[in-house]
């Protein structure tokens, strides 16, 4: 809190005004903000669809500074994060605040290897699903389903409880996100191969066989663990927002992660990355570039350039420039020359020149070029959202957490209603 107030005014419009003082509280940086919590015992409630104006927690977690271009996890930028650490450091530092020093991290590690399997029947689960299922749909039935299989750490009351489910679904999102793969391919299940580094693993179960043994590059394995890094936690967004709420009624930490995939799945969020190589495929040569950006421009056609745009950054999103300088490297190393690659450049030229993207500020997001990245693995497009989920799972959970560990009250918003005021039913025969 700080000594600041904010007072707000009413004119009720019959002479008289209403003054009421607000609370202004001060975080570590950023914005003050206003505390309307008193507002309701006044008989107002504040009105801001999309939450562009509000704080709906507190929390030490992720800062970003959108104007900047700043993303901050646990006060260390991203940039340094992805260079200089590796994902399941970067995991420890969500959960639990501080990097790890060396013992931490190995215990850390190896907990979460001790963790990959998924309870053999899960494998019987997945054949009442299509083989043609999208991914995502498979991941949100699969991983509400572990509160079935996993009753040992559903009590959130219990730190424990909480610290293993934690594990269990660090551990588990890519052995289940691989088995959704490998189910639509008809190729059997690969079990994880403990000895494998987190995204070594990963891709070990996404392109192993039986057979013979799979020889992964470190190359591939290093872009896959920056993606996921990049990818770990990014404050309030809509799935991590989705997350505490449905946290916020006591769900167990299965569903509640669940409840983050469905949400994290539509195009305006994780779904932008699979939207992206197909809309760059769709406009197909360089081209047809300014044809699909009249297209964006124009106000009657609901197209939209996909990875473009974002609801805080207005200045450039600090991943997307990490996940170009990837996508760079990548393809260099594997000496692909892209097509996709040199229509996504040609294409932001143009939009960053346009004056209808730079008057929005309209910038690259991070599903911009984690798309191309993932092409270039030899990822198939339904699966490059189920990888944000993996990546994400950690946010969710750091998030979920730090709700549940302090004080909190069920999520309940408000509305403006703008229906019908009462009025008597009207039986069948008058109506
Ligand atoms: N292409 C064309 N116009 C756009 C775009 C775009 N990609 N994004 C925003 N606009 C326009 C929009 O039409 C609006 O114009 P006007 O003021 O004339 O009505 C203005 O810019 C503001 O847009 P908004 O939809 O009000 O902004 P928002 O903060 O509600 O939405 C967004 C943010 C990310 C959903 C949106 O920019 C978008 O749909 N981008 C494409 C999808 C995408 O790349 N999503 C991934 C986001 S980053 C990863 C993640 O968080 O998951």
């Amino acid at each position: 809190m700080t000594d600041k107030k904010a007072t707000l005014t009413i004119d009720n419009g019959q002479g008289s005004v209403d003054t009421f003082d607000l609370p202004i509280h001060k975080g570590s940086v950023g914005p003050d903000v206003i505390d309307v919590g008193s507002l309701t015992a006044k008989g107002y409630f504040t009105f801001d669809p999309g939450f562009t104006s509000t704080a709906a927690c507190e929390s030490e977690i992720t800062y970003i500074d959108g104007e900047q271009g700043i993303l901050l996890h646990r006060g260390y930028p991203i940039e340094q994060l992805a260079e200089q650490s590796d994902y399941l450091e970067t995991c420890y530092l969500l959960l639990y605040g501080e990097l790890p020093n060396k013992a931490q991290k190995d215990e850390f590690v190896y907990t979460v290897q001790r963790h990959t399997m998924v309870h053999e029947q899960i494998r019987t689960f997945f054949n009442g699903f299509r083989r043609d299922a999208h991914p995502m749909a498979i991941m949100c039935g699969v991983v509400g389903a572990l509160s079935a299989f996993y009753h040992d750490s559903t009590d959130i009351s219990d730190e424990h409880h909480r610290k293993v489910a934690a594990f269990r679904l660090i551990a588990k999102m890519p052995t289940i996100a691989a088995m959704s793969y490998k189910f639509s391919t008809g190729q059997p299940f690969m079990y994880p191969d403990n000895s494998l580094s987190y995204s070594a693993n990963f891709l070990h179960m996404m392109f192993g066989n039986p057979c013979e043994p799979t020889v992964i590059s470190p190359t591939l394995a290093r872009a896959m663990d920056r993606i996921f890094t990049l990818h770990a936690d990014h404050e309030q967004n809509a799935s991590t927002s989705t997350v505490r709420l449905a946290g916020s009624s006591q769900a167990n930490p299965f569903a509640v992660i669940a409840a983050g995939i469905a949400a994290l799945w539509g195009p305006s969020h994780g779904g932008a990355n699979e939207a992206v190589v197909k809309m760059l495929e769709e406009i197909g040569d360089i081209s047809q570039i300014d044809k699909y950006v009249a297209k964006a421009k124009d106000k009657d056609d609901p197209f939209r350039l996909m990875g473009f745009g974002h609801r805080v950054y207005k200045n450039f999103d600090p991943r997307a420039k990490v996940m170009k300088q990837a996508a760079d490297e990548v393809l260099a190393e594997l000496g692909i020359q892209d097509e996709m690659l040199e229509i996504a450049k040609r294409l932001e030229e143009i939009a960053l020149q346009d004056e209808y993207f730079v008057e929005k500020k309209l910038y690259p997001n991070v599903d911009f070029y984690s798309g191309i990245i993932l092409k270039a693995l030899g990822i198939p497009t339904s699966m490059f959202t189920v990888i944000f989920a993996v990546g994400r799972t950690v946010g969710w959970i750091a998030h979920w957490n730090e709700m549940i560990s302090n004080p909190y009250r069920i999520g309940r918003p408000r509305q403006l209603y703008t229906g019908h005021t009462a009025r008597d039913f009207v039986p069948l025969d008058q109506r």
